[in-house]
């Protein structure tokens, strides 16, 4: 009746430019993953290379992550001494997996596994692990970090958030978070942790509550936590927080590549990986025992000569 009756029509403005402007939505409004970021220049307006154009990004900051961690320029600090891992081996911690928009994230039962020690001065609770990966090809790499300036097939970041501290106030505290990073890699002959990793990536496609029993040591295996590298970075999604202590440990966790195929396969992601950042003047820090560069073989056959001497 509006227009039969005034015989007005089309009485609306058009649409104005957004000029940088933002529109936000309350929490209730069910919105594709908010400001869609990706990691490819293809799917989506926000690259990493425009991530810091989001609103309240730290993503052009001057301790970003991930690093290219060159072993030789690594700086032997002895105060990163061994690590306490609390529960860890709890085999019902590991709460439900979300599918996050990028990348899949195994939500931990609240306040139940924590890690201190470690050279992190805080006690710090474990919140969630997620992965990082490239593609379901054979020679597939997807790690963030770099060592040596090579890539790994796959990363695993364990997040955790100083106990003393709200979620909201950890992200804005320089150590609010510590990340540890595990990078992946191909085992050929059976790895003993193969059960656990089979029942994690069983829950890539359902995304459920998670009731298998598998605990955070069954996924890491048998992988050496004593050698380590250390630095002050940030997030690696947007907004970017500076507010991560990163551990990235020297030794890969070694797991079947059928298994790391999964996750590309099951979640349909391809390259959630952020390219390094620049170092800025900043140093890495190694625990003593990742400073040794002996071979292996050299160790045994010293244990064993000292060993023939003894007798
Ligand atoms: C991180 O930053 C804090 C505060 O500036 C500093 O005390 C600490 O030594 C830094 N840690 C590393 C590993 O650089």
């Amino acid at each position: 009746l509006f227009p039969t009756k005034t015989d007005i029509t089309n009485v609306y403005r058009p649409t104005q430019d957004l000029n940088g402007r933002w529109v936000y939505a309350s929490p209730a409004v069910q919105l594709p993953p908010a400001y869609e970021w990706c990691y490819d220049k293809l799917e989506c307006e926000y690259d990493p290379e425009h991530w810091y154009t989001l609103p309240g990004s730290s993503c052009s900051g001057t301790r970003q992550s991930p690093l290219d961690i060159s072993s030789k320029d690594a700086v032997v600090n002895t105060l990163l001494d061994e690590f306490h891992f609390q529960n860890f081996d709890h085999k019902n911690a590991i709460n439900y997996a979300i599918n996050t928009g990028h990348t899949v994230k195994y939500m931990l039962k609240e306040d139940m596994v924590e890690v201190w020690g470690g050279g992190l001065g805080h006690v710090y609770s474990v919140l969630q692990f997620h992965f990082h990966w490239a593609s379901d090809a054979a020679d597939s790499l997807g790690s963030e970090h770099l060592y040596n300036s090579k890539r790994f097939p796959m990363e695993m970041h364990i997040v955790t958030k100083r106990k003393d501290l709200t979620l909201d106030e950890a992200v804005m505290t320089g150590n609010g978070l510590a990340v540890l990073g595990f990078f992946m890699e191909e085992e050929t002959s059976q790895p003993s942790n193969t059960e656990a990793w089979k029942l994690l990536t069983g829950y890539l496609s359902t995304m459920a509550k998670f009731s298998a029993e598998v605990s955070i040591d069954d996924l890491l295996g048998d992988v050496d936590r004593g050698m380590y590298y250390r630095y002050n970075g940030s997030l690696t999604t947007p907004s970017c927080n500076e507010a991560v202590v990163w551990t990235v440990f020297k030794y890969p966790i070694k797991v079947e590549k059928s298994l790391m195929q999964m996750f590309p396969t099951k979640m349909e992601y391809h390259n959630v990986y952020r390219p390094v950042q620049d170092f800025h003047s900043r140093t890495i820090y190694t625990s003593a025992a990742a400073a040794s560069n002996l071979p292996t073989f050299l160790v045994l056959l010293l244990l064993s000569s000292s060993h023939v001497l003894s007798e």
